[in-house]
């Protein structure tokens, strides 16, 4: 096990890497805990919440509404949870993302800590201190900014972890590296997806540093005003083909990924688009799509990141380095309109 606090602004986190849920015992009061636990997760790891107090989540994004967040509290007053409780969301982004909303608002807000259970929940979902639900259409469209007591990873969850959600996964890893880690991009490149699905301290290597890479980016900016757009690289198109074309996140941020390093190319002298595309395809993921550039704009002028006529688009001037660049609505426009017949 591998402990390491970080301070925020107001609070600060304690990750066990490395670590196993049997740890949770030494530092966490079990009669004092409930633990929200991904349907899934706790399906095919049953025995590892022996002892705990447990709420399951449905699985899925679809659940993650206020309705989700009603029937939870309806189970918390039940169990008897009052301001001494501590929350432990155990799962994917939806689990984590839900179990600090609810401890937020719960009696004014209650602690709360995360196991994360999938790639994407350990490198990025669990890390930073946004949370919250949809609403309709509208993703994380209500929540609050409030950070986890304690992070802990178990990477023996990571067994059961459908191959598709490791693929989404390495999406945020590559896409940490494209913006801040040259040399994690040329490991990433020597390696491959089964390498580390095989090699647990390899595996366990990586997760640690892109949680780490995460995490300081927050430290440096938590409430956005800066750094931390550098982590939408990839996502401004990404997001606006996600829900068009039913691709999963992980796919759609590796295609806006491409996007971003083919305006790169023209707006920063960018030169490795090519590295990063074959870096994109070693791990399962998609570097096209076929798309209606009018569609996209229409998402892309809807989405609440944008300000006036402006969009700040991520991009590359190396690997390892990206900047924000205001980019009018319009060129990104032509552009798209451009890319779209090729
Ligand atoms: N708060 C943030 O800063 C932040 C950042 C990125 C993403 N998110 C949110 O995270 C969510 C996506 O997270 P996700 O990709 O982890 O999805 P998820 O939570 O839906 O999990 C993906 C699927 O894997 C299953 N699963 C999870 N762990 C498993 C395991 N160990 N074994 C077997 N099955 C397992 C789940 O049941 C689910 O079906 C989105 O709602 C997104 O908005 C939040
Ligand atoms: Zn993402």
């Amino acid at each position: 096990m591998n402990i390491k606090k970080v301070n925020f602004n107001t609070s600060s986190t304690t990750f066990y890497f490395a670590a196993g849920i049997a740890h949770l015992k030494e530092f966490v009061d079990v009669q004092h805990a409930v633990m929200l636990v991904d349907e899934q997760v706790f399906n095919q790891h049953a025995k590892r919440f022996k002892g705990w107090k447990t709420i399951i989540l449905k699985s899925g994004e679809q659940y993650k509404k206020q309705s989700t967040v009603d029937a939870i509290i309806k189970q918390l007053i039940e169990l008897g949870a009052d301001r001494k409780t501590i929350l432990i969301g155990v799962g994917g982004g939806v689990a984590t993302d839900v179990t600090g909303y609810i401890a937020s608002i719960y009696m004014r807000g209650i602690k709360f800590g995360f196991i994360p259970a999938t790639i994407l929940g350990m490198v990025d979902a669990s890390i930073g201190g946004k949370n919250g639900i949809d609403v309709g259409v509208y993703k994380n469209m209500v929540g609050t900014i409030n950070q986890p007591s304690f992070i802990l990873h178990d990477l023996a969850l990571l067994n059961t972890l459908p191959e598709i959600e490791w693929q989404n996964g390495f999406a945020e890893i590559i896409k940490h590296a494209c913006i801040k880690d040259a040399v994690m991009f040329r490991e990433l490149e020597a390696n491959s997806l089964k390498k580390y699905q095989s090699k647990k301290t390899l595996l366990c290597d990586l997760i640690q540093r892109n949680a780490l890479i995460k995490t300081n980016v927050v430290i440096k900016d938590e409430f956005e005003t800066g750094d931390r757009k550098l982590l939408n690289f990839g996502h401004t198109f990404g997001h606006a083909i996600e829900n068009t074309y039913k691709l999963s996140h992980g796919y759609a941020v590796a295609v806006g990924m491409v996007m971003a390093c083919m305006i790169s190319e023209a707006y920063q002298g960018f030169k490795d688009t090519n590295r990063v595309v074959e870096l994109i395809k070693k791990y399962g993921l998609p570097v096209h799509q076929s798309y209606n550039a009018k569609k996209v704009i229409d998402v892309m002028k809807a989405d609440k990141k944008k300000v006036k006529d402006v969009i700040s688009y991520v991009l590359l001037q190396k690997i390892g380095k990206a900047v924000v660049e205001p980019i009018a609505i319009s060129e990104v426009e032509n552009i798209i309109t451009q890319l779209e017949a090729k």
